[in-house]
């Protein structure tokens, strides 16, 4: 069954295109897009407003599947197998048990008719073989993870008596409630004040610190990539433009996307002014000829608005601009 040798990879991703069809339109959300998440390690996905970086995820998951998308894909292996293959009950086992989500807006996601304690404990005992007791006594330990205090009275509150980022700590809970191997956290701090969310990002780092726990981060913020990822993968317009580790993509950012991205973080640009990326994304509906950035960067040339440019490998880290073709 374990085709993928790789023992550190957990999840590989091969060619994933998502295509959103009516019957007057048609777009590309994601293009073609790559990745491999190595067990213990957090891969940030990072790019702003409509690149596809949720698409990417809910695709993985097969969450879009009420929607008028078109998902194809050579292979999605997670652990070995291809979850392209799996039956709408087999993912439904995966998602919760070995894949948990974290999303932007805890309340969406909280029951806000069951107290804390009885949505915790109800995820382990649907996913476990487990006493009531023994449940309650695991919800307490988590959000003593999560680093939440008093937590015997936190289990019996609901959801609106918590703040913004105590009920993200408690989604955080929720996730990890199953010991899953891979953690999806689609925009976790954005919701939340600039205090409460470096605290969460603390809190993610702990967690990947002491229980190597493997996640993929999605975020429009270059700033909570540098703070939390070991790999990095820019997104833009549906297309990856840059892969690589993330230290050497913050030293020596290749891509002019990149590169805008990193003088958009407010204190890795200090004492020079903090620079914006003028104009906008363009429409899924209404991608340039070319390459998809040309319209916004500040290097194209005439052959960028021509010819789309093909993915290579640079210094170990893939690129996906003519510049470096
Ligand atoms: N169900 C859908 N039907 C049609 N188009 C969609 C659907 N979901 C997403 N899109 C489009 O796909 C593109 C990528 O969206 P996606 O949500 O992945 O962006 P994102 O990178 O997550 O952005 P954000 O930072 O705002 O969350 C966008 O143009 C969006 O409008
Ligand atoms: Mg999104």
């Amino acid at each position: 069954m374990n085709k993928n040798n790789d023992k550190d990879i957990i999840l590989d991703v091969r060619h994933l295109t998502v295509r959103f069809k009516d019957r007057h339109k048609e777009g590309t959300a994601v293009d073609d897009v790559s990745f491999q998440v190595r067990r213990g390690k957090v891969l940030g996905i990072v790019g702003e407003s409509g690149s596809g970086k949720s698409v990417t995820s809910l695709a993985i998951m097969q969450l879009l599947g009420q929607t008028n998308a078109v998902v194809e894909a050579t292979d999605i292996d997670f652990l070995g197998e291809n979850l392209l293959n799996k039956k709408k009950k087999e993912m439904q086992n995966i998602r919760g048990k070995h894949i948990a989500m974290i999303f932007q807006e805890p309340m969406t996601s909280l029951n806000p008719a069951l107290t804390v304690g009885t949505q915790i404990t109800e995820t382990i005992i649907k996913h476990e073989k487990v006493s009531k007791t023994e449940a309650w006594k695991r919800a307490k330990n988590l959000l003593d993870t999560v680093q939440i205090p008093l937590s015997e009275e936190r289990l019996r509150e609901y959801p609106h008596q918590l703040s913004g980022g105590m009920r993200q700590r408690v989604m955080i809970a929720m996730a990890l409630s199953c010991n899953p191997e891979l953690i999806i956290a689609d925009e976790p701090t954005t919701a939340l004040d600039v205090t409460i969310q470096s605290q969460i990002l603390e809190l993610f780092k702990k967690l990947q610190a002491e229980y190597k726990q493997t996640m993929i981060l999605i975020t429009h913020d270059m700033g909570v990539i540098a703070e939390t990822a070991d790999d990095v993968m820019v997104m833009y317009a549906g297309r990856v433009v840059e892969y690589g580790d993330t230290e050497s993509v913050l030293v020596n950012p290749k891509h002019p996307y990149t590169k805008a991205l990193i003088r958009a973080i407010p204190n890795m640009s200090e004492g020079q002014e903090l620079e914006t990326i003028p104009g906008n994304i363009p429409s899924i509906y209404n991608l340039p000829n070319g390459c998809n950035f040309n319209s916004r960067c500040a290097s194209c040339q005439d052959r960028c608005k021509e010819k789309k440019p093909h993915l290579v490998e640079v210094e170990g880290r893939l690129i996906n601009c003519l510049l470096y073709e």
